[in-house]
């Protein structure tokens, strides 16, 4: 009889380690072809992106702290808001929007942006816009008050992120700042000081591994 309960019980335990390995096995995977799939060109970002939005996979990852929020909205001082990275913006969910005159957001993710369009209709928010594109290529604009890149800067390469930060510099207006935002900055160190040695650092604020740093342009006193 103890024999037999004991036979059973190890079945079901290796049923469940098999279940475990399966279903996080299948989450390791998942992520490691969307890894994969980025090395393919703007295609293959696009496609990758896309399908983690699809699955679900940024709905619980995404939720916006309070210091967040304080930030954009101590620094967007009324004017323009644009957004590199922006994904499905859940930003606007919890932003004042009497603190912004436009918000702009950008995302290699069709997906997200169809999910940022809908956030914005559904608060009836009129002075937001939403458009698909990769922000290695974005041309910039002007009289920008706030840009913000939270969790997208280093999906760009050491180049493309140094190019970014100068055109998003020859974007603002004289009270202009950029905020980048990185979930840990023991991971993404490299990033975090090469974006400092091109700015001037307006503010840094560490909160457990995550890093906010608030910055404007080096060159000429400008912003
Ligand atoms: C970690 S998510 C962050 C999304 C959002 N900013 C947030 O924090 O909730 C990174 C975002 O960057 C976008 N992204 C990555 N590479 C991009 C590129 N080259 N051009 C535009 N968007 C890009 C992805 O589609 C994704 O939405």
């Amino acid at each position: 009889m103890d024999q037999q309960r004991k036979k059973s019980n190890s079945i079901f335990t290796y049923l469940r380690y098999k279940y475990r390995e399966v279903r996080y096995g299948g989450e390791f995977l998942k992520r490691l072809i969307w890894r994969f799939m980025r090395l393919f060109g703007q295609r293959g970002k696009r496609c990758a992106w896309d399908g983690q939005y699809e699955s679900g996979y940024w709905r619980d990852l995404s939720s916006k702290d309070s210091e967040l929020i304080e930030i954009i909205e101590d620094f967007s001082r009324g004017g323009k808001i644009v957004s590199l990275g922006c994904g499905a913006d859940d930003i606007i969910l919890k932003l004042n929007p009497h603190v912004y005159s436009s918000y702009l957001g950008i995302d290699i993710s069709k997906v997200a942006i169809e999910h940022a369009i809908d956030n914005a209709k559904r608060l009836g928010l009129t002075n937001c816009q939403f458009c698909v594109g990769d922000i290695a290529e974005w041309e910039g604009d002007k009289n920008i008050t706030l840009i913000i890149l939270e969790e997208s800067i280093y999906y760009l390469n050491s180049g493309q992120q140094q190019r970014l930060l100068e055109r998003c510099y020859d974007s603002l207006n004289s009270n202009g700042s950029v905020l980048i935002t990185v979930h840990s900055r023991y991971k993404h160190e490299k990033t975090i000081n090469r974006c400092k040695e091109i700015s001037k650092v307006v503010k840094e604020i560490n909160k457990g591994e995550k890093t906010y740093l608030i910055l404007k342009s080096v060159h000429n006193g400008k912003n």
